[in-house]
This record gives structure tokens, sequence and C-alpha cells, in this order.
């Protein structure tokens, strides 16, 4: 399948994703439907070029990850595994943690969409976005111990982060897989959603953020990240400097008045 798309002037022809924007929100869809969205080298490759095309561009808002079809992702391609050595292993699992780094590195909110199964490197990538949000119908896990091998794109180090060291072992030994519910009661998912109206219900969320200051939107992502890693006393002084940060852009001021006026603010 061959999808053409004009992007800012810019023909882009992609195999494996698609690319949409409605307003300040972008989407990109993983599109091997057939394969459940299963990773290989091509689609790591688009899904890297839209992240540039995306970081380049100002209108862009909020980005969306979802899956076409009955998955989000279902983890790398298995298949290519078979003609794996050591250093072939290597470089695959460099270029999936390139492309993770490269997701996180996104200045703009973006949410994992989980239409369906997010296994193996498909929790991988969710897990590189700021939050998840999932479908009731939704699988979440990393089942690469039933392979064989383990995780290889960030699951052992964002899992263990993002619901502690026991739980991610858990999930990480064992390989099962978690339905949405579940994972919301972990804190791998924020919110679950009916599928027949999780698509619309991301949106709403999104088009909220996308309303919201830029500038604020981008000091509360950087605090969190920055200062996750940071004891305490460096960590808040991090955020002291990104609350202040706030100031310099009208949108703080003008979020107070609008308070006090009782109507809506209007941010840069
Ligand atoms: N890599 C390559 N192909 C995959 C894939 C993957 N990770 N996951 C699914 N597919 C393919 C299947 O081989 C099948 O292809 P085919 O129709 O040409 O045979 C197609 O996608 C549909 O999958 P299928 O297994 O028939 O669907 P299902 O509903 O019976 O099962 C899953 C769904 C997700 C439980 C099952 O596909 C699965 O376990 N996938 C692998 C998950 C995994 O181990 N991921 C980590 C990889 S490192």
């Amino acid at each position: 399948m061959d999808h053409r798309l004009i992007f800012k002037g810019e023909a882009m022809s992609y195999q494996t994703i698609l690319f949409d924007q409605e307003a300040a929100v972008a989407t990109i869809t993983f599109n091997r439907p057939d394969k459940l969205n299963a990773l290989n080298q091509e689609m790591l490759a688009e899904f890297r070029d839209a992240l540039d095309r995306v970081s380049r561009d100002p209108e862009v808002r909020v980005l969306l990850l979802t899956g076409a079809g009955r998955a989000f992702i279902a983890g790398a391609d298995i298949q290519v595994f078979l003609d794996f050595d050591p250093l072939a292993a290597r470089a695959f699992a460099r270029s999936a943690h390139e492309t993770g780094f490269k997701l996180e590195a996104l200045e703009i909110p973006v949410i994992a969409c989980v239409n369906g199964f997010a296994l193996g490197g498909g929790l991988e990538m969710a897990m590189a976005c700021d939050f998840i949000y999932a479908a009731d119908t939704a699988r979440l896990g990393q089942p690469e111990i039933n392979l064989g091998f383990i995780p290889g794109f960030g699951g052992t180090q964002r899992l263990s982060r993002l619901v502690g060291k026991g739980a991610a072992k858990e999930m990480i030994l064992t390989g099962r897989m978690l339905d949405a519910g579940e994972a919301k009661t972990l804190g791998l998912v924020a919110q679950v959603f009916p599928t027949d109206t999780f698509r619309e219900e991301c949106r709403k969320v999104a088009r909220a953020l996308a309303a919201k200051g830029r500038v604020s939107l981008r000091a509360a992502k950087q605090a969190i990240d920055r200062g996750f890693d940071q004891d305490l006393r460096n960590a808040c002084l991090l955020e002291v400097d990104a609350f202040a940060l706030c100031f310099a852009s009208p949108d703080a001021h003008e979020g107070a008045r609008a308070f006090l006026e009782k109507r809506q603010p209007k941010f840069l």
C-alpha cells in the first residue's frame, strides 16, 4: 500500500504508517493490519521520519499514536528474528531505542491510543509516549520470554519505572497479557474508554490539550521528565525554574485574568 501525502509542501510516501493532521492534532497510525502492525525496520524508519516532521512543525500541538485494525502494535516482526545473530539483534534494538528517545524528546504532548494489542515493541513504543489510553478490549504485555529472548526496545527499563520493579518482573518473566482494566490498576494505562467511542474520546482529549498554553504544557512535561531520575531537592529546583519560565509567556497572566473575569482563557 502506498500512502502519498503532502505535508508542508513536502511529498511523503509511507508504506507502513499513515499520517494525518486535523487542525493542531497530528495522528500517526501504524498500518500493517494484516500483520497486526508488527514493527519492522521499514516501519521504524518511516515512524522516525514522521516524528522528525512533527518536531519541525510549529502548528502541531499534540500527537496521537494508534494502530489500524485489531492492534496498536503486536510487537516486533517475529520474521526478522529468524536471521539474527547478536550483531544484527543489537543493531535492531539500537534503532528501536533511538526511535523511543526521539519520541520522548518531542516537546508536545504525545498520547499512545492503544486500540488493540500492544505487545512487545508495541508496548515499549507506547511507554515512550507521555501517557497511554486504552480501549476496553486492548491487551498489553511483554511476551518476548515466550520466544526465548527479552524485551529489547526499552521494556525492562520503562516498564519498571512506570509500574515498579516487582510488577514489571512479573509481567516480563511470565510474558502474560494484561487486559485494559488491570493495566489501569497498575498505572500503566491512564484511562480506559469503550472501544466504540475510543478514537473520538482520544481526539477529544487531544483537542483539549491543543487549547492549553504551549509554554505551560512544555514546562510541565519537561519538569516531570527531567526531574524523574533526580533527587527530590534538585528535581524541585528544576520545577522552580520551569514554573518561573511560564511567566515569560503572556499565557500565565491570561489564564489568571480569565479565571477572575469568569471567561475561558485564550492561550497562545
Ligand atoms: N510478528 C510477525 N507477525 C505477527 C506478529 C508479530 N509480532 N503478531 C501477529 N502477526 C501476524 C500473524 O503471524 C498472522 O499472520 P498470518 O495471517 O500471515 O498468519 C497475523 O499477524 C494475525 O495474527 P494471528 O496470530 O493470526 O492473530 P490472533 O488473533 O490469533 O492472535 C496475537 C493475536 C497478538 C495473540 C498473536 O498474533 C501473537 O501472539 N502475536 C505475537 C505477539 C508477540 O510475541 N510479540 C512480541 C514479538 S517480539
